[in-house]
């Protein structure tokens, strides 16, 4: 059981093939170039590779608009190249998962280019057309600013179709059950060639109704029913990780009561709750978030993150907690993004301070659920403000201080490479931290070491300690009678707190330190007196003097 829910344990690395690395010179992140850095990821301790849209694509939303669900777009190699890749990670151990973006398409789809061409076509109606234009044409559009409405017409159709995301993105008509036959076909298509499931792109509204006449669309969250029996069927291991961001009461909707929908979401609740912690010093509201989605099925699970390749959306904090954000971390309107988020990068965001930085992975990778780390993060690559949108933050991947970071041979990369500044590639790059066993690179991979050993952290029930000030947080987890306790200091100064464990039979429990020698001892009535420095963090094992004995060796 605990092996074959291999994501309750598993530490995600997500990348763009694009820019990740490229192999022939040509300018273009590649699957050969990825290949070569399998080794460098699996050193790393990731345990799966979450591999963004590679399939053809016109490219208008960095490849999230699809032009053909069954293949590589030639610029990352070809299906075979995908096959040797996914073989290469199954060598490893490392599992994979792919974006499965099937809301909508690209307008360049033959499936929507014969939509709009012919009324009679089978494809008519895989799309959403409407002769007038709804009323409701100009609400629910998801990139304010740059995205006008959710209708525009179509002159070879004569009618309007609907698109929640960009215009080029036209939506699929996903309760037609024959689009819905097809999206288990892509499915099945990439299990076959090896991987272990999906992070599935913009789920609520993948499962809302769609249509003119739909004033308030409902969920139809049967659907994810469908979606996740039918990959238990081909392949059991297989699970989908959905993006849904939505409010903390109806994500049991999404995983199912009995966990029979999807397996994992990524909690963005407590994502924007923990920035807000680590603006303010504050761990209350973060408390709340970790409360308020506590609730999951045994077999679901959370994929907790730090940053993403979007803007790190704010959308869930009051107005006044929302400006204390970007006072600290976003101030500038051009670091904003349609007023709600964040477009930057971790590092940058945190004045490329180290001891901020460790203690926001360090939380991160303790809050119940399974880590997500973001391609770049792992050194502290920065941003590039002066590129559009997202794109700020999706830059080229930084591997030495060869010419454009040995990302490619080409004096001409698809994406500008980060060459100036702190941030720049002579500066922060993966051979030099390589090197210098005190960077970043080398402390990520000792965390990660640390968090795979811990599995009470995926699997276990947590419950908070109190610390007698909301700028520390202590967490506690328990898991088959083991039991391990976090320790997180928000404050820009050291604290010294005073926990006492609960139990009766733990007034002996020694706190063995799991990162250092400083272990904690209790004083009478089970009381730890801990001194923590700024921003610091530690995590315990909390061991019975049995525990100890029994493992005479810690
Ligand atoms: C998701 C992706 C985002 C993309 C959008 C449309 O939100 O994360 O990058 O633009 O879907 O596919
Ligand atoms: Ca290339």
């Amino acid at each position: 059981m605990i092996n074959d829910l291999w994501y309750k344990n598993a530490v995600i690395y997500c990348l763009s093939v694009a820019t990740y690395m490229d192999a022939n010179g040509d300018g273009i992140g590649d699957f050969e170039g990825l290949m070569r850095r399998l080794d460098y990821l699996q050193g790393m301790g990731v345990t799966a590779i979450w591999l963004m849209p590679f399939q053809p694509s016109p490219c208008r939303d960095d490849g999230y608009d699809i032009a053909d669900y069954y293949g590589v777009d030639p610029r990352y190699g070809t299906l075979g190249d995908f096959v040797e890749f996914a073989e290469g990670c199954k060598q490893r151990g490392l599992r994979l998962l792919i974006d499965l973006v099937v809301n909508h398409t690209s307008n360049e789809h033959p499936w929507f280019q014969e939509s709009r061409r012919d009324p009679h076509s089978k494809y008519r109606d895989w799309y959403v057309w409407s002769k007038k234009k709804p009323k409701s044409a100009n609400s629910g559009v998801v990139f304010p600013g740059v995205q006008k409405s959710t209708w525009d017409y179509d002159v070879v159709a004569k009618a309007y179709y609907f698109h929640r995301f960009y215009d080029f993105q036209p939506d699929l008509n996903t309760s037609h059950p024959e689009v819905q036959a097809e999206i288990l076909k892509i499915m099945g298509f990439w299990l076959q060639l090896g991987v272990s499931g999906f992070r599935m792109d913009a789920v609520p509204f993948v499962i809302a109704q769609k249509g003119r006449d739909i004033a308030k669309p409902q969920e139809q969250y049967d659907m994810l029913r469908t979606f996740s029996q039918f990959l238990n069927w081909r392949k059991g291991d297989a699970i989908i990780l959905g993006e849904a961001n939505v409010l903390p009461g109806t994500d049991m909707q999404y995983f199912g009561n009995s966990g029979d929908r999807i397996q994992m979401m990524f909690n963005f609740e407590v994502n924007q709750h923990q920035f807000l912690a680590l603006a303010t010093g504050d761990s209350r509201p973060l408390v709340k978030a970790m409360q308020a989605t506590k609730r999951r099925p045994a077999t679901a699970q959370w994929g907790q993150f730090l940053r993403n390749h979007d803007e790190l959306d704010l959308g869930r904090l009051t107005e006044k907690q929302r400006e204390s954000v970007f006072a600290e971390f976003g101030p500038d309107p051009e670091m904003q993004l349609y007023n709600r988020g964040i477009r930057r990068r971790l590092a940058p965001m945190l004045q490329g301070d180290r001891r901020r930085l460790e203690l926001a992975y360090s939380m991160m990778m303790t809050l119940p659920g399974t880590p997500v780390i973001r391609y770049g993060d792992e050194i502290g690559m920065g941003d590039n403000l002066k590129l559009p949108e997202r794109n700020c933050a999706r830059t080229p991947m930084q591997w030495s201080t060869e010419p454009n970071a040995g990302f490619t041979k080409s004096d001409k990369p698809c994406m500008p490479v980060i060459s100036d500044g702190p941030y720049g590639f002579p500066h922060t790059n993966v051979a030099a931290q390589r090197r210098d066993p005190t960077s970043l690179l080398n402390w990520m991979e000792r965390i990660i070491r640390m968090r795979k050993e811990v599995p009470e952290i995926g699997w276990g029930d947590f419950s908070f300690v109190s610390t007698g000030t909301s700028q520390v947080l202590a967490v506690r987890y328990h898991w088959r009678n083991n039991s391990v306790l976090c320790v997180h200091n928000l404050s820009a100064e050291p604290r010294e707190v005073r926990l006492k464990l609960r139990a009766d039979d733990e007034a002996d429990c020694e706190l063995v330190n799991l990162l250092s020698d400083e272990h904690s001892h209790p004083e009478k009535g089970a009381v730890h007196r801990l001194l923590l420095e700024p921003y610091g963090y530690r995590w315990y094992r909390v061991c019975g003097l049995d525990y100890l004995l029994r493992r005479s060796a810690i």
